[in-house]
């Protein structure tokens, strides 16, 4: 089945779908019933899609972007401590300031804080698995966390999905909301994931973030750099 996608004018340039998943990829089970029918209906970009919604920084706690530190109950979280940083830009390649981002993930042993999520893996009482933060003046953000596990999903015979943080942002517009995962380099269960490889190819290895020996902190943890483009040729691929 063909899905055609239409996509709003405007203020903003038209979504390019060859950098991002189709509705319908068959190897990823849960699209296949979940995917649209018919023809998506063009809307118009009036104010209420172009502007907001907006965030203060006094929303959020000073714990929010430190998934070692917004969990913990009686000790440190088991994993493998990492620190995530990167930017995020607008489709011209400009710093998107005071933006919020919000992730998810497993813990280090690949399970989620969650009821539907029972693989037979430890939970880690001190660790919750969510933070949040807002870019800076620079747009960029920075989150210190642990690196999450693989985990056994079910799709198909022996599937595994490859460890990867689910990033949520909003962007200056509901037209830059972007949901998507980072992977990490080099993983074996990449080429295996059909997730992942629901990206288009040239566009998936976006997804892939960079070790960084420069974000790395002497005798505290590796460093990571994932850039984030929130529409435009270069945008991040949104998640299947
Ligand atoms: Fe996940």
């Amino acid at each position: 089945m063909d899905t055609v996608v239409h996509e709003t004018e405007g203020d903003f340039g038209p979504r390019d779908w060859a950098q991002h998943p189709p509705y319908l990829s068959p190897l990823y089970k849960s699209t296949v019933l979940r995917s649209p029918r018919k023809p998506l209906i063009p809307m118009k970009q009036g104010l209420s899609v172009r502007s907001g919604p907006v965030f203060g920084q006094d929303s959020l706690d000073p714990l929010d972007h430190d998934l070692t530190k917004n969990g913990r109950v009686n000790g440190e979280p088991i994993g493998e401590r990492m620190i995530v940083t990167g930017r995020v830009l607008d489709e011209s390649g400009r710093p998107v300031p005071h933006t919020l981002l919000e992730i998810w993930q497993a813990n280090a042993c690949g399970r989620y804080v969650h009821r539907w999520d029972q693989h037979d893996a430890p939970l880690d009482p001190n660790f919750f698995g969510a933070g949040r933060c807002l870019t800076d003046a620079e747009g960029r953000y920075r989150f210190t966390t642990i690196k999450p596990g693989a985990y056994p999903w079910g799709n198909h015979h022996n599937a595994w999905r490859p460890a990867h943080i689910h990033f949520s942002l909003f962007g200056p517009s509901f037209l830059t909301r972007l949901v998507t995962q980072m992977y990490f380099p080099g993983d074996p269960l990449l080429p295996l994931d059909p997730i992942y490889n629901g990206v288009p190819e040239g566009a998936r290895e976006l997804l892939v973030s960079r070790f960084s020996i420069d974000v790395t902190e002497p005798v505290w943890a590796l460093g990571y750099e994932f850039d984030i483009v929130l529409r435009g040729r270069q945008a991040t691929p949104m998640e299947g």
